[in-house]
Parts: C-alpha cells; sequence; structure tokens
C-alpha cells in the first residue's frame, strides 16, 4: 500500500485562484461534493496582491465590449446572469467595506484578504475539499476525470480547469489549463501579455527613458481602439493605466499614437500663448499643460529656442501636429513576468457561454483567466473570473 490518496468527488476544481473558488463554493452550496486542487501552498495568491492590496473586485460598468475576446459576444450569458450587484450584494453579507475610485472601480476599504477570507467561508459552507501543494502529473478521462497529483489519485464525472493564464510565473501562473485544454482537443487563441508596460524601441528618442517617473494624462491609441488615462514614462519606456489598458490589444509591430494634450486644441492654445505670453520660451509654455520635465524637453524641440512672439503659424502647426499625435512602436512588452492578466487562452468557440462546459467533452468545463476573455483594466478580470465561475458551478 502507498498510503496515497483514492477519492471519488463530483466535480474536481484545477486552481484556488478567483474564478476556481467562486465555481467550487457555487457547486458546493448545490450540494456538490467538489475537490480544488492547487500547487500553492496558498489559495488566491493575485486576490492577496490584487489593486495595489486593497482587491478592485469589480466594476460598476461591467459589460462585454469592455472585455477582449476572438468571439466577441461569448461573454454576454456569463456577465448577464452574474452582475457587479451579485457580488456586491455576497460581500455585503461578509460585511466588507468597499468604496467607488474612479471609472466604476469597486475596490476593498481595507486589505485584500477579506475577499479571499469570504470566498474560503463560501467553500467552507459548501463543504469544499481544498488541497494545496498538489503537482498535477496527470489527468485522463475515461468517462470519468481522473487527475493524478504527487499524493494520489481523485476522479469525478466533471473536471473544471481554472488554473488562470501564463501572466506572473512566481505567482504560481503554469499554462496548465491550455496544455489541459489541447490534450482533450480544445483550440487555444495564442496567448499573449495583456495589461503590461511596454518597451520603447531603439528608434526612440533618448529623452523618452530621461523622464521616468513622470506621469500626465493622454488619450492613446492603436488602430480605432482608444482610451484616456494616466501614462507614465518608465526607465524602459511607458506605462500608467493608458498604456496598460491600450497594451491587450497592441501587438509586435503596431503603431502607438499619443495625444499628449488630450483635452486641448494645441494649435489654439499655442496661438493664444503666442499673443498672451509673448517673451516666454517653449517650455515655460507647455509646464502649463503638462509636467514641467516633460515641457523642458519638448519646448526647444518642437518651439526651438525663440520666444513666443516670434513662433509662425508653420512652426505651431507643426508643434499642435506632434503634441496630438505622439507616435511610436514600442520594441516589446514586458512580458508575462509584469502583465496583470493573459490575452487569448481556450477558444471560447469550443464552449458553451451558458455553462462553460466544453462542447466536445462533455463534463469538461474552463473558465476565468484560462479563456479567451480578457478585461479592460478596472476590476473587469475579476468580474470575468466571477461570472464564469459562477456559471460553471451552477452547470456541474
Ligand atoms: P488565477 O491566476 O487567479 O488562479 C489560478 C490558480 O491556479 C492559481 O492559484 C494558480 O496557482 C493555480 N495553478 C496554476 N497552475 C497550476 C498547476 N499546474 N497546478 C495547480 N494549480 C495551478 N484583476 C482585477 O479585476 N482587479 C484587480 O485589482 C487586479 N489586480 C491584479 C494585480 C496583479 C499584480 C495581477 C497579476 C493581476 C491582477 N488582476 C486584477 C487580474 C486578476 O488577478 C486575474 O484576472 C484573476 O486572478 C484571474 O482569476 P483565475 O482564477 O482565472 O486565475
Amino acid at each position: 500500500m502507498t498510503g496515497k490518496r483514492n477519492e471519488a468527488f463530483d466535480v474536481i476544481v484545477l486552481g484556488a485562484g478567483a474564478a476556481g473558488l467562486m465555481a467550487a463554493l457555487t457547486a458546493g452550496q448545490r450540494g456538490k461534493r467538489v475537490l480544488v486542487l492547487e500547487h500553492n501552498d496558498e489559495p488566491g495568491r493575485k486576490i492577496l496582491i490584487s489593486g495595489g492590496g486593497r482587491c478592485n473586485f469589480t466594476n460598476l460598468h461591467v459589460e462585454a465590449r469592455r472585455f477582449i475576446s476572438s468571439n466577441p459576444h461569448f461573454a454576454r450569458s456569463a456577465l448577464a446572469r452574474f452582475t457587479p450587484a451579485d457580488f456586491l450584494e455576497l460581500i455585503a453579507r461578509h460585511r466588507i467595506a468597499w468604496h467607488e475610485k474612479t471609472l466604476g472601480q469597486l475596490f476593498c476599504d481595507g486589505p485584500a484578504r477579506a475577499i479571499l477570507t469570504m470566498l474560503l467561508d463560501e467553500c467552507a459552507a459548501g463543504d469544499v475539499a481544498l488541497r494545496l501543494n498538489e503537482t498535477i502529473q496527470d489527468v485522463q478521462h475515461n468517462g470519468r476525470f481522473v487527475v493524478t497529483t504527487g499524493n494520489g489519485v481523485s476522479e469525478a464525472p466533471a473536471l473544471i480547469l481554472a488554473c488562470g493564464g501564463l501572466s506572473i510565473p512566481k505567482l504560481g501562473a503554469t499554462g496548465l489549463a491550455h496544455r489541459l485544454a489541447r490534450q482533450f482537443g480544445l483550440p487555444v487563441v495564442s496567448p499573449a501579455p495583456g495589461l503590461v508596460p511596454l518597451r520603447t524601441g531603439d528608434d526612440m528618442p533618448e529623452w523618452v527613458t530621461g523622464l521616468s517617473g513622470v506621469s500626465l494624462p493622454v488619450r492613446v491609441s492603436c488602430g480605432k481602439i482608444a482610451f484616456e488615462e494616466a501614462m507614465l514614462f518608465t526607465h524602459r519606456g511607458i506605462s500608467g493605466p493608458a498604456i496598460l489598458q491600450i497594451s491587450s490589444y497592441w501587438t509586435s509591430g503596431k503603431t502607438l499614437s499619443v495625444d499628449l494634450l488630450p483635452d486641448r486644441d494645441a494649435f489654439a492654445c499655442l496661438r493664444q500663448a503666442r499673443s498672451a505670453r509673448s517673451r516666454a520660451h517653449g517650455a515655460a509654455i507647455l509646464s502649463e499643460w503638462m509636467p514641467r520635465r516633460l515641457a523642458e524637453i519638448l519646448g526647444p524641440g518642437l518651439l526651438g529656442d525663440k520666444a513666443a512672439g516670434e513662433w509662425s503659424d508653420r512652426l505651431l502647426r507643426g508643434a499642435a501636429a506632434a503634441l496630438k499625435s505622439w507616435t511610436m512602436i514600442p520594441s516589446a512588452s514586458e512580458g508575462y513576468a509584469k502583465a496583470e492578466v493573459t490575452v487569448g487562452g481556450i477558444d471560447t468557440r469550443a464552449l458553451s457561454s451558458r455553462s462553460m462546459e466544453a462542447i466536445a467533452v462533455p463534463g469538461l468545463y474552463a473558465i476565468g483567466e484560462a479563456v479567451d476573455v480578457t478585461g479592460w483594466l478596472g476590476g473587469y478580470n475579476f468580474h470575468w473570473a466571477w461570472a464564469s465561475g459562477r456559471a460553471a458551478g451552477d452547470a456541474v
């Protein structure tokens, strides 16, 4: 005898993150015998560090168009059946205080651990068995799903893939969900890092990296997609909410266009400054509208060294165009080590949008970041984890 486990359940969930715990508590409270297998030594690591430690757990503006997927309507059904109000009701029962920050983003007032504790308490109420430090060695399907780990064998008629994407291997990401999907014949949309800082290319002026730490509101676009939020210069390139958002749409070789004065008609402002402050130089004038360090670099470059009174309309038109549309081709993203999410994943065309069950493999489900549904920055990704987890937990 090896002393290893050999147990039967109704449902096995792989991954004790946001989506897996939501699916587990939902199924458990429906009376299903649920096992959650997690390879980390604690559940929900990303929840604990999310939102700067305050967990941006949902967004008031959840709607399918704020999610990226090669099958754009897929998320609608699950999102309609589990709304931000539903999650707020859950956290109200656990007396978790929260606030809206900006743009509908809801955060805990206190530490993010409250959200994890709530999920674990709800799992306990559903008698969910949670096993940590489990290395998944093999998964087979012989009518039932048979999962072998270093500690034994567990089997169940339903298996939920909830082991996330490829983002932040340091926190436990392994790509297991994608591998198992392929093993069971489900297609995977090419994954890529999303919500990730971008590096500036060799063609980028040196001043860009010299501005590390400077932040300003911008409108950044990539093709037809645009975001108006803050951009931050880093020592390797650009980051901040606007850049993280656009990074999920950016692919290698694509050009980004940045409007450095999103709320202003730059030409009209410069002309007005020419008559009102004819002795001032470019840096002084630009610094009224943007951080001084940036103005000191852009001023001489765009407006020369003459005082405003000597500026020609032609010069102003060129400067205004450059300020409204600074174009660049990032050289790369900072990759999965820094990406908040993974774009792409298990192809949703192979799943039921109602239950998250694989159409061709009854009993196999995929939820959360593992699938090809990626939210914008601002609580959308957790909301997808809750909504897809609830859909699968209700269906198993
Ligand atoms: P998640 O990655 O959370 O869980 C997967 C689980 O599976 C993990 O516990 C992992 O260890 C486990 N696992 C992986 N491979 C395994 C294997 N081989 N064997 C066993 N277990 C395995 N979103 C948001 O909406 N608001 C926010 O504030 C933030 N903040 C944030 C900050 C940072 C730093 C990051 C990296 C990400 C965010 N996110 C976010 C994104 C959010 O964390 C993410 O979308 C969800 O956690 C996805 O939930 P899942 O349960 O699908 O995957």
